[in-house]
């Protein structure tokens, strides 16, 4: 069966990884902006300089028939240091969510997209409770400046993978390793979407606000009790401190047990916080699927923790292994690309199902793609890899759709090529290729593109259907 007639078919960016003018129009520096120039790595001061290009990459999502456009909104355009009120950050996005109207295109904001004003992280970023009085100041302004022209908000983009990827594995800004400074930044994040959700709800404004979670659904090795109780471990760990916070309210009470077993302290947890986050809950959940994690039990060793952002040249090399905990393993009967990413189109169903029967919230499929490198310096992209990729995906959630999962929306990542935080901008998603070469940042669409165009035009009609049982 096709999609209901208003389902959204769309395709996603993040302001940090495709604007570029990093310092035009007031724009303030960000966490990235200082670590990435600090550390002589890639940056992304250009990136595929959307802030220039808007119109015509607006125009291409226009013309390959999406009706709806995921972003984010850049904090450092928009609010400075001693509080005042960007003007000209404002406008930017004023014309981006105009340009999305005239083509009949619905905006899905994102409000925290990762990229931190560096003012805040020098004050200790989300260590530090008043990044959270700050975040919801950031929010409230938004909010009122585009009242009724965005209908679909969300308050963060994947608080597990940048909390941990910051305070644990230490690869993302602000580069720490510290397992307790981990829970405290991932407490204040998630107590910084409530309060907005809060002042959402306050404000009465038009439209839904949610959150987006980098989805990880858990599979076990086997059936047997350890396997099971690792499971649950890594599921705490990778998707209910985030999902069940915002959805429901409740940090889970056995990881909360087992952090205390880990002499973790928990004194920054404050009563009335406590309460403000049972008390929101977020309207609808964005799910980024990239793929599962296979779990067995880990009893033995240390921590250890290694992201594979050197693609081919550290393959293989990704660990995800808590003391006492879990470890994630590889499936020997799957795909991995050269960032050590399984391809498991089944997992998105799986996950779908379990998020559908816990938390009974419509989802937005707000992040789904493959990372690849790829030569555009010979015309046409031929991806046929990436169209058999989300072909495999979009099947899988209409097949959770089928059995009763309440999906509305799917959003391709990305929209066009873009800077792969510390992967640079050698591992293309773009549904669009961008030859960062060129001085013009030529753009020009992959044969995913049309076949996407495809899909989108006949509501998933044409999707080469699979069935799991
Ligand atoms: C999820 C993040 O939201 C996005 O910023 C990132 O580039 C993609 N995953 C691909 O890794």
């Amino acid at each position: 069966m096709p999609m209901k007639e208003n389902f959204l078919w769309g395709s996603a960016t993040a302001s940090y990884q495709c604007e570029g003018a990093w310092k035009e129009d007031g724009r303030i520096a960000s966490n990235w902006d200082t670590y990435l120039h600090d550390n002589h790595y890639e940056n992304g001061d250009v990136a595929s300089d959307f802030y220039h290009h808007y119109k015509e990459d607006i125009a291409m999502m226009k013309k390959g028939g999406q009706n709806a456009y995921r972003f984010s909104f850049a904090w450092p355009r928009i609010v400075h240091e001693d509080g005042t009120i960007n003007t000209k950050g404002l406008d930017f996005y004023h014309r981006i969510i105009d340009e999305c109207h005239r083509n009949a295109i619905e905006p899905f904001v994102t409000l925290y997209h990762w990229d931190l004003p560096e003012y805040l992280e020098a004050k200790g970023g989300w260590l530090n409770r008043d990044t959270c009085d700050a975040y919801l100041k950031y929010a409230e302004i938004c909010f009122r400046e585009f009242n009724g022209e965005v209908k679909y908000w969300t308050t963060f983009n994947e608080p597990k993978w940048i909390v941990v990827s910051g305070y644990l594995v230490g690869n993302y800004p602000p580069a720490v390793q510290c397992a307790a400074k981990t829970v405290q930044a991932a407490y204040h994040m998630m107590l910084a979407s409530a309060m907005a959700v809060k002042k959402f709800r306050e404000l009465n404004i038009a439209g839904t606000i949610g959150i987006v979670h980098s989805y990880s659904p858990v599979n076990g090795v086997d059936n047997t009790s350890s396997t099971r109780a690792a499971m649950r471990y890594a599921d705490n760990f990778m998707n209910n401190w985030v999902l069940d916070t915002a959805a429901k309210g409740e940090i889970p009470a056995d990881l909360l047990d087992a952090l205390k077993e880990k002499k973790i302290c928990l004194s920054f947890m404050k009563e009335a916080d406590l309460k403000l986050i049972q008390s929101q809950h977020v309207d609808f959940l964005g799910l980024n699927y990239y793929a599962r994690a296979l779990i067995k039990p880990y009893e033995g060793g240390e921590t250890s923790l290694i992201v594979n952002n050197s693609g081919s040249k550290a393959k293989g090399c990704t660990t995800t292994r808590i003391k006492n905990w879990f470890e994630q393993v590889r499936d020997p009967n799957s795909e991995y690309t050269e960032w050590d990413t399984e391809i498991y189109p089944k997992g998105l169903y799986d996950g779908l199902l379990m998020a559908n029967k816990r938390y009974h919230l419509p989802m937005y499929i707000t992040e789904n793609g493959v990372g690849m490198y790829e030569d555009v310096s010979a015309g046409i992209v031929k991806d046929d890899y990436r169209i058999s990729f989300m072909n495999d995906h979009i099947n899988a959630l209409m097949n959770a759709m089928d059995d009763g999962a309440d999906v509305r929306g799917y959003f391709a990542w990305s929209s066009f090529d873009l800077y792969s935080w510390k992967n640079g901008c050698e591992k293309r998603y773009g549904l669009v290729a961008v030859d960062f070469k060129d001085q013009n940042l030529k753009r020009f669409p992959k044969k995913s593109y049309m076949w996407y165009r495809s899909v989108i035009e006949k509501n998933g009609g044409n999707i080469l259907r699979k069935s799991y049982k």
